[in-house]
């Protein structure tokens, strides 16, 4: 969606929102798409670029605020669809943080002891939560989704630091309420008379928040990890505004070449930002073996939080070396697998109850149509 389809919507324009945000579009899920199916994607992508198979999987974190369900999780429908038997699965609700906490918690995962291959997956469908009337929230958001895989290594690196912060005093900056959030236990939300399920924000008082911490907990993640600021080769802010990633450039000194920077074609996609902008820069070829990286996000909650990363070889004990073929065909099967458990337990629960009466018979192979399920994963 282009700024200038925007305009037919609220009261806006190209110009200022290229002036103010440096937006230019965004990306909108179709109809058949959710979070868990924008995950799903990432996911089979990154389980690809990692040369592992599904099963190899100890965790699987969905870092969302768009999650189809309360329960169950995004991430457990990716691992149901990607037949990850092996792995653990929850989604991760840190608002536009949430990709770094992600990260940080995997890397926890696997420091323990506990995972050898972990999974996190930032996914958004923030066009579903927003209020397409409120020209100060609906020019900002995207749908997305992004994902890597964390491996276990002998080698030092990897997720080096993490600072993770939280200030719940401001909460009501910006927030989504859910139906939770009516009834005594928050009457502010009520008398502000925020929309049920859509996006509310004020905007400015955000800007100043994020342009003040930013900077902050890239220092306090970096001296943590001991890094220097000069030994970074990049920066992954999460990519709210330009306006906001050029004064955190300014206040460290540092060249904003070296802040990663793709927001002018995804606009905000929240916990989805930080995977796709480390994507691309990673596709660009700006991210090399060794590189320092820190990945920096702020949002709702109030929550930020920053890692510092040492980028490892994907090569490194890769010894699976599947084909396309192979592995779409791995995912086929896993497909048929739930068609086929599905089927079984329904026609066992149909046949037990038709048994005193033939008639039903007729009509329990009518139900045993596997496409009338309705929730068969959309695999590429
Ligand atoms: O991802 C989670 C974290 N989120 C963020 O980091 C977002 C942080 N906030 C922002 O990026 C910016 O505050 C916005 C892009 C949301 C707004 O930019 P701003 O420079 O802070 O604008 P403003 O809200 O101070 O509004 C300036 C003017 C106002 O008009 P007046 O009162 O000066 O006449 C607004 O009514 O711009 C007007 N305005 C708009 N005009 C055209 C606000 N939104 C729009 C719009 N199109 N979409």
């Amino acid at each position: 969606m282009t700024n200038e389809e925007l305009e037919a919507l609220v009261s806006t324009n190209d110009a200022w929102i290229r002036a103010r945000t440096g937006i230019e579009k965004r990306r909108i899920a179709n109809e058949q798409e959710s979070t868990a199916t924008l995950g799903l994607k990432a996911a089979q992508n990154a389980l690809n670029v990692a040369n592992i198979v599904p099963r190899q999987l100890d965790l699987i974190i969905c870092c969302t605020s768009t999650a189809e369900n309360v329960f169950p999780a995004s991430a457990s429908l990716i691992q149901g669809w990607l037949g990850a038997t092996a792995a653990g699965a929850f989604d991760l609700s840190a608002a536009c943080s949430g990709f770094v906490y992600g990260v940080q918690m995997g890397a926890q995962a696997i420091a323990a002891g506990d995972a050898d291959h972990v999974l996190v997956i930032g996914s958004e469908t923030m066009s579903r939560v927003l209020d397409w009337q409120d020209r100060g929230t609906c020019i900002l958001f995207g749908d997305g989704a992004g994902a890597i895989v964390l491996r276990a290594s002998e080698q030092r690196g990897g997720v080096l630091s993490g600072v993770l912060r939280s200030d719940g005093t401001g909460g009501d900056m910006l927030g989504i309420p859910n139906i939770a959030s009516i009834g005594v236990s928050n009457p502010a939300i009520l008398t502000q008379e925020h929309k049920l399920y859509k996006m509310h924000m004020k905007g400015s008082e955000v800007f100043k928040f994020a342009t003040r911490v930013i900077g902050e907990c890239i220092q306090e993640s970096l001296a943590k990890a001991s890094v220097s600021l000069q030994d970074v080769s990049m920066i992954i802010p999460h990519q709210a505004n330009l306006r906001i990633i050029k004064a955190a450039a300014r206040s460290l000194r540092v060249d904003e070449n070296r802040f990663m920077c793709n927001l002018t074609e995804y606009g905000n996609t929240s916990a989805a930002s930080i995977p796709l902008a480390l994507c691309d820069a990673v596709e660009q070829g700006r991210i090399h073996s060794g590189d320092h990286v820190v990945l920096v996000g702020f949002g709702g909650g109030l929550s930020w939080g920053a890692v510092t990363l040492k980028w490892g070889s994907h090569t490194e004990r890769a010894p699976i070396r599947l084909t396309k073929q192979r592995r779409e065909l791995s995912y086929l099967m896993v497909r048929w697998r739930m068609r086929s458990r599905k089927l079984m337990s329904r026609l066992r629960s149909l046949v037990q109850r038709s048994r005193p009466h033939r008639g039903r018979v007729d009509r329990l192979r009518r139900r045993m149509d596997p496409y009338q399920d309705g929730d068969d994963p959309p695999f590429a």
